[in-house]
């Protein structure tokens, strides 16, 4: 049987690394867990994202995938080396291929960061920044009200264009090229967040960058999936599934069945 790639995030963010690994690797299997009744993990403690991804990774790491995928910067800010240490497969997060893009398609060298009070927090957009190129300037805000909005499925309204508004009004004043969407929330918003910040802004969205190292680390080792997989993808969610469906199905514009998504709480126990 084909191994799967899994793929977490605490809530529906990460299936936008899941769409772009679908669109660059449309052979491989995925596994993906979204703790969807613990999120956001952004105003959460560190300590608590810790024990959560670690839950997660304990969880999927049963169903034996070949690589794990943190696709949520929150987790990967915190818990990227621990998982590193803890699991003998190739463990990949989101952050630092998002700060090599960013870098790639600045030209002024200034970059804007949004993201959860978790990653801002950490400074793991700047650190990995600095190591790429270490005279970058760096301007980063959290976006709290983001990924509720996200979660409900609101990507697109007045109330969204409202508060993405507000969010981002303090960039206007600083003139960056790029602005790395380091939340894997706020590719659904992607639309309003263009608009609110111009043409001359680029937005940075880590997932494509990310299942291109997926696709590399996998050709390394060997473990690309055969020419003639068709892959039936697995989902968990730890709140309600039809409400995890409805936004898999419209973001990754799939049929996505009931029967493919599991209820799970890592905190209950297997
Ligand atoms: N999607 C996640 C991230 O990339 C987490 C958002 C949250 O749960 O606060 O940070």
């Amino acid at each position: 049987m084909q191994q799967a790639i899994a793929v977490l995030d605490s809530g529906v963010g990460g299936l936008t690394v899941v769409k772009e690994v679908m669109r660059q690797l449309p052979r491989e299997k995925i596994m993906y867990f979204g703790d969807t009744a613990r999120t956001p993990y952004g105003p959460r403690p560190a300590e608590e994202v810790m024990r959560f991804t670690r839950e997660i990774v304990d969880f999927l790491i049963q169903y034996q995938p070949k690589m794990i995928v943190i696709a949520c910067n929150t987790a990967t800010a915190v818990a990227l080396d621990d998982i590193r240490s803890r699991v003998d497969l190739p463990v990949m997060g989101v952050i630092h291929p998002g700060a090599r893009a960013a870098i790639g398609r600045s030209k002024s060298g200034v970059i804007g960061v949004i993201g959860t009070e978790g990653t801002i927090k950490s400074g793991a957009y700047e650190s990995a920044l600095r190591r790429l190129s270490p005279h970058v300037e760096v301007v980063s805000r959290t976006c709290p009200a983001f990924v509720p909005l996200v979660e409900d499925g609101n990507f697109r309204s007045d109330e969204t264009f409202r508060v993405v508004t507000a969010s981002l009004s303090p960039l206007h004043r600083v003139s960056m090229d790029c602005l790395i969407l380091g939340c894997t929330h706020y590719p659904f918003l992607s639309d309003t967040i263009s608009e609110v910040m111009g043409p001359d802004v680029s937005l940075i969205n880590s997932a494509e960058e990310t299942a291109r190292e997926i696709s590399t680390i996998l050709q390394e080792s060997n473990q690309l999936a055969g020419r003639d997989e068709v892959p039936v993808h697995r989902f968990f969610c730890s709140g309600e599934p039809w409400k995890f469906q409805k936004i898999a199905q419209a973001w990754l514009g799939q049929e996505i069945s009931l029967t493919q998504i599991a209820w799970h709480a890592p905190h209950v126990g297997a």
